[in-house]
């Protein structure tokens, strides 16, 4: 099995995401880091040649997955991140557990841009990104340490 680097100074952030649901387990990690691996195969890239692939966890234990989509366009570009999100919500899934990014730059674990972390956020703070590396290793935050002190759906309730 590949070496795993997992930064948990934060605490086990496995067993404190969406305390209503069981723990992820080990096999459903495998499948996860399988699976943004595998998408990153389908990323159209042709302006960065910088292929990223995503996979998603629902707390219900359904998968999703998404590339980079790039445009000519650039402004119109959707990351894989927001392209794998965009699916489950587009079917109803909002109960996020984890999500797995790849890509292929074997010096630097791949991370969401700020947009990306707007956008998972919106979908709460105390769910996990794995930050893999070609390699197989990966490191581990949840949303609220990728985007501290965020804005998101309960900022708006107030009023
Ligand atoms: N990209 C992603 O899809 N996710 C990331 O985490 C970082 C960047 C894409 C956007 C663009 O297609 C390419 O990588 C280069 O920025």
């Amino acid at each position: 099995m590949a070496h795993v680097q997992y930064d948990c100074s934060q605490g086990s952030h496995l067993n404190t995401i969406n305390s209503s649901a069981s723990p992820m387990g080990a096999e459903q990690i495998q499948l996860l880091l399988h699976m943004c691996k595998e998408a990153k195969k389908s990323a159209y890239c042709p302006y960065s040649n910088f292929p990223v692939g995503a996979a998603l966890l629902t707390g219900d234990g359904k998968f999703f997955s998404g590339c980079n989509v790039e445009n000519a366009s650039s402004p119109l570009t959707v990351c894989a991140e927001r392209t794998a999100i965009q699916k489950a919500v587009s079917e109803g899934n909002m109960n996020f557990r984890a999500m797995a990014i790849a890509s292929n730059s074997e010096e630097d674990f791949i991370v969401p841009c700020g947009a990306c972390r707007q956008v998972m956020r919106e979908f709460g703070r105390d769910w996990v990104i794995y930050m893999t590396k070609p390699d197989g290793t990966y490191i581990i935050r949840t949303l609220e340490e990728l985007l501290p002190l965020s804005f998101g759906p309960e900022n708006l309730k107030k009023f």
